[in-house]
């Protein structure tokens, strides 16, 4: 596999020197009268028989690392596309001038991108005759070693569980309720050594948790709330909490989502699904750290038994929610579970979920939005995002926005008095239940509204359905902090 920028000279390339006399004039001659442009790909066979791959990646100047990850998972994706199982790339080839310093994560995003984009959710298509297009094995050259197979090693690692996400997302909602999600980390929990507790709706009506319990109402599929404990971290720290919108379809109860907007709604469970392959991840890294995961797992469904519209909820702590729109569900279910974060008193809780079609219309698909009480987590997270090409951008969550959603007969309304900001409106909301009350310490939080990304749009080298995101920026962060 020849990676070639515009400028670069085939006959330069580290692979070049290991041809026989005759595959070098052939790839020099090839080069003569095919410029490798930017977008071009040619697989090629040589002389001898080897096969190759030359790949255009466009200007040298312009080489930097998110095009470094789109690379890498264009190679895998012309790869399948050409039914090579067996590649053999040049680490030195993504190199560029903003990832040179840190090799090492270069490394693990490398392998972690190759992953991706050799994924597809093909479980429930009958194979084609030939059998599925996958890589197997992919060599990366490394000139000196530094660590580099060890962190392509956890970049591995990474990939598998990002997929392991995507799984779960793209699993149809009728074959994945709050019951399978909640077997499903059990699972994880049994295989990895995570600590695995599913509250059933039993015990969420002993926790007066109001929020899910209403939501959950309207479906023959009972609510769960799942809580994963990842305690390897000393003794006594204060664990971070992750909590995972897991609405595992999303039809908008009473208020009806319109037919062309309820499609897709099975991957409403994508905060959770996040949320348990994270844990995963850290888990399978050994990461020495306290972590916790939540995910509180709902259908939400119209039906005899739904919560209506004018309902008031009353939450785990006591406030109470009052229901304007059954369709935003998502903050609801998070309300109980961010209140139930608290008693881990914890150094951190991040949130995601997909919560709203606002989100994407601010930031479109290419970053999910975050909002945090902390500038420093959040210019953090933005630059972690940077380096592992899972983007984040934040939008502001300022007290004058709660006016927006102050109830009438409620204390917390769900949702904003006119069309406008709705990402910022789901983002106060939560933060209603997060905030410290009289006396309480403040707990530093984030918001991540991965509407935006769970799906990926053009020219992403990632297959159709859910796209793993934010898996790979929380296991870097989570790594460092
Ligand atoms: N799950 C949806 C948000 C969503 C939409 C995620 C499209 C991914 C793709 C969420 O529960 C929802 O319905 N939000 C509403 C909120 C509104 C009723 C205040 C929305 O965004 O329209
Ligand atoms: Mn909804
Ligand atoms: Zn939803």
């Amino acid at each position: 596999m020849f990676l070639v920028k515009d400028e670069d000279r085939i006959d330069r390339h580290e692979f070049f020197k290991f041809l026989s006399a005759d595959d070098k004039k052939y790839l020099i001659n090839f080069q003569k009268n095919f410029p490798v442009k930017k977008e071009h790909s040619h697989p090629l066979v040589l002389p001898s028989g080897l096969k190759v791959l030359v790949i255009g990646i466009g200007e040298k100047t312009k080489f930097n690392n998110r095009r470094a990850i789109i690379a890498a998972r264009r190679v895998v994706s012309v790869a399948r596309r050409e039914r090579i199982r067996d590649l053999a790339v040049n680490f030195n080839d993504f190199l560029a001038k903003d990832n040179r310093e840190n090799q090492k994560l270069l490394a693990e995003v490398l392998a972690t991108n190759f992953q991706m984009a050799n994924y597809e959710f093909v479980k429930y298509k009958t194979p084609q005759a030939e059998g599925w297009s996958f890589v197997q094995t992919i060599e990366v050259l490394v000139l000196k070693q530094n660590g580099l197979a060890e962190a392509l090693g956890a970049g591995e690692v990474i990939g598998e569980e990002i997929n392991n996400a995507r799984n779960l997302s793209n699993t149809p909602g009728s074959d994945m309720t709050p019951q399978v999600l909640a077997s499903e980390a059990m699972e994880v929990g049994r295989k990895w050594g995570v600590k695995v507790t599913v509250l059933d709706e039993n015990a969420l009506a002993e926790l007066k948790m109001g929020g899910i319990l209403g939501v959950g109402r309207g479906s023959s599929e009972r609510p769960k709330f799942i809580v994963m404990e990842y305690l390897k971290g000393p003794r006594g720290e204060k664990p971070v909490v992750l909590v995972g919108k897991g609405v595992t379809f999303d039809t908008g109860g009473l208020n009806l989502k319109p037919d062309n907007s309820i499609y897709e709604m099975h991957m409403d469970m994508s905060g959770g699904s996040v949320v348990i392959h994270t844990i995963a991840t850290l888990a399978r890294l050994k990461v020495k750290k306290n972590i916790v995961g939540l995910v509180p797992a709902v259908e939400n469904m119209p039906s005899g038994s739904s919560y209506h519209p004018g309902d008031l909820l009353t939450t785990i702590n006591g406030k109470t929610i009052e229901v304007l729109n059954t369709d935003a569900e998502g903050r609801i279910i998070l309300a109980d579970a961010l209140e139930y974060a608290k008693k881990y008193r914890p150094r951190l809780v991040v949130d995601v979920a997909t919560l709203t079609g606002s989100a994407m219309s601010a930031l479109g698909q290419r970053a999910s939005a975050i909002f945090s009480t902390s500038e420093k987590i959040q210019e953090c997270l933005v630059a972690t995002g940077e380096s592992v090409g899972d983007f984040v951008w934040p939008l502001p969550l300022w007290e004058e926005y709660e006016e927006d959603i102050k109830g009438t007969f409620g204390d917390v309304a769900n949702m904003g008095k006119n069309r406008y900001g709705g990402a910022i409106s789901g983002a106060i909301f939560l933060w209603q239940f997060i905030k410290p009350n009289n006396g309480e310490m403040a707990i530093p939080w984030v918001h991540i509204d991965m509407a935006p990304r769970m799906t990926p749009t053009e020219n992403e080298f990632l297959s159709k359905g859910s796209t793993g995101a934010p898996v790979g920026l929380l296991t870097e962060f989570l790594k460092r902090f």
